[in-house]
């Protein structure tokens, strides 16, 4: 039997994800640092959380919002330096807080030194290998080398300019063109990355988010991807979930397995099919994966009694710890996505604009927070999901920063919404977020005076104060730390479970309220219960 000590820390932990040019300015320029994130350390011990997820916080000309790298070993000045980094780990840990890093090893930025020494070197030199640069295709190289598209929209391929100062060469980007895709097929790329992954867990870093781990590997041929992707045999799409990317993350655990304290791996894998996903959660892989699953489900019984059950299947393979996510820095924020008459997500259709009740959003998001807080494993909290806020619809164009603006014509606004700069305190913008009349790099709704920690802070009725008390008593239950998960009967449209030994968890998403299953002790609620659980209402229980 595992003993206390031997678990691993993330098996039961709170991961709270700062998004950091959004979470606190401390220098007064509008833009959120490690500063301004030391100085709310304290908030975050308060609040009860084991761990954070920073987004990547690297030298960065911030084309994608600090996922294009150009130095993995450099804090942008933006943001800090590289002692701000040392000592925010330090003082985390010294409030028993872990520290996760964001690690991007498909692209980096096209500043990059490697990219940049690539540009002038010649087709087929090892400076060129880390990467991926081809001839084009029709008689003068004019169409891009293959039919890959950039997630962000638009062709995969950027033409080069030759010395000559005539078209050249393109080069492969799945996300922005700023973001050259690297060739993990040349060694240097391996080797770069294993080092990096020192550098950072000899900082005494507890664990990396993998940024999309399933697009790592490409086909060597790099083949059309043509009319029917679905023709494709598992793990034999061009370069999504490709079986040779399982070998880079075996020598990533490798590494992490030579520490003697435990370090965290955790994937970023976008996949439809859960048995492709638990690959990457094998023994000898991934600690653990985010459950998109579950971010993407409707806010109903059925739905998610689903899910829940084929994550626990899946995770069951291979004893991986599972995770329950509700938003990130990627989606439309969980409020607004309940408050509309469709709950469930779609990443390639995020509806920015459609009519969503922001109050039945937010009634339904604390239901889904005692859900997401009380199923066994990790649970992860985007910053800001604690106060409740909303997904800014409303930004002015002009301000949009996300690539997939541009990119796809002025169709997608993206995902500038759900990245809007915390609110802290006061009655008007910012919010405490800065000072000395900065203005915040997004602006920040009026509205949200209602919403900032300060003003939740004095309110037992708040959203914060629902997550103070859920995470406190989540820590103080063993049976909500457990692994031991069991359905319990319950009528339609009522998800019920029962955890450990002794803890009951009643989610009426039915229209109609229900009985209070037996009990001893009623833990928490998200709403007022009236002796029955009224619709849209969640409640964790005891039993002697
Ligand atoms: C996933 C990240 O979460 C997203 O923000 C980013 O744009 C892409 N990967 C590319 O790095
Ligand atoms: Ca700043």
């Amino acid at each position: 039997m595992a003993t206390e000590q031997s678990v691993p820390w993330w098996t039961a932990a709170a991961i709270y994800q700062v998004y950091l040019r959004s979470f606190a300015d401390g220098n007064g320029d509008g833009i959120g640092d490690l500063a301004g994130c030391r100085a709310h350390l304290a908030y975050l011990a308060e609040l009860g959380i084991d761990a954070i997820w920073f987004n990547p916080f690297y030298l960065s000309p911030m084309a994608d919002g600090g996922y294009d790298v150009a130095d993995y070993r450099q804090i942008d000045p933006q943001f800090g330096s590289i002692s701000d980094a040392e000592a925010l780990i330090t003082e985390a840990h010294a409030l028993g807080i872990r520290v996760v890093l964001d690690i991007v090893p498909n692209h980096c930025s096209d500043r990059h030194p490697w990219f940049v020494a690539a540009l002038p070197s010649k087709p087929g030199s090892p400076e060129r290998r880390r990467f991926y640069f081809r001839p084009g295709r029709g008689p003068a190289g004019e169409l891009p080398p293959n039919d890959w598209q950039s997630e962000f929209g638009g062709s995969a391929w950027t033409r080069t300019t030759g010395p000559d100062g005539l078209p050249a060469e393109w080069y492969l980007h799945l996300f922005a063109p700023e973001q050259p895709d690297f060739n993990w097929g040349d060694p240097a790329v391996r080797a770069e990355f294993e080092a990096v992954l020192r550098f950072w867990f000899d900082r005494g870093v507890d664990g990396f988010r993998v940024d999309s781990a399933a697009l790592v590997a490409k086909d060597p041929g790099l083949s059309d991807i043509g009319e029917t992707p679905a023709s494709y045999g598992p793990g034999m799409h061009p370069f999504v979930d490709r079986d040779e990317v399982h070998e880079i993350y075996r020598s990533w655990r490798h590494i992490a397995d030579g520490y003697p304290d435990k370090r965290a791996l955790i994937g970023e894998v976008w996949l439809p099919d859960q048995e492709r996903f638990a690959l990457y959660l094998r023994d000898d892989e991934f600690h653990s994966a985010f459950n998109f699953d579950f971010l993407c489900c409707a806010l109903e019984a059925p739905a998610l009694r689903r899910v829940i059950d084929d994550t626990l299947a899946s995770h069951a393979r291979f004893a991986a710890t599972t995770t329950w996510v509700l938003s990130n820095h990627d989606v439309v924020r969980h409020v607004t996505r309940y408050g509309r008459g469709k709950t469930a997500f779609k990443m390639d259709d995020r509806r920015i604009g459609e009519a969503s009740d922001i109050e039945l959003g937010t009634r339904r998001a604390r239901a889904a927070t005692l859900l997401s807080l009380s199923l066994p494993g990790t649970a992860y909290i985007y910053q800001g999901d604690e106060l409740g806020l909303w997904e800014v619809e409303d930004l002015p164009e002009e301000l949009l920063q996300d690539p997939f603006w541009e990119r796809s014509g002025k169709t997608d606004r993206g995902r500038d919404g759900c990245r809007v700069p915390m609110p802290w305190a006061g009655q008007a913008p910012p919010f405490g977020f800065t000072d000395n009349g900065a203005t915040p790099w997004l602006p920040q709704p009026q509205d949200w005076k209602a919403l900032t920690v300060e003003t939740e802070l004095l309110n037992p009725a708040s959203m914060l104060a629902l997550y103070q008390s859920a995470l406190a008593i989540r820590r103080r239950e063993p049976s909500l730390r457990s692994r031991t998960f069991a359905w319990e009967d319950a009528p339609d449209g009522v998800l019920c479970y029962s955890r450990g030994d002794n803890v009951v968890v009643l989610v009426n998403l039915s229209p109609e309220p229900v009985a209070l299953p037996e009990h001893d002790k009623i833990l928490i609620a998200s709403g007022q219960l009236w002796g029955r659980v009224p619709p849209v209402t969640a409640v964790w229980l005891r039993r002697k």
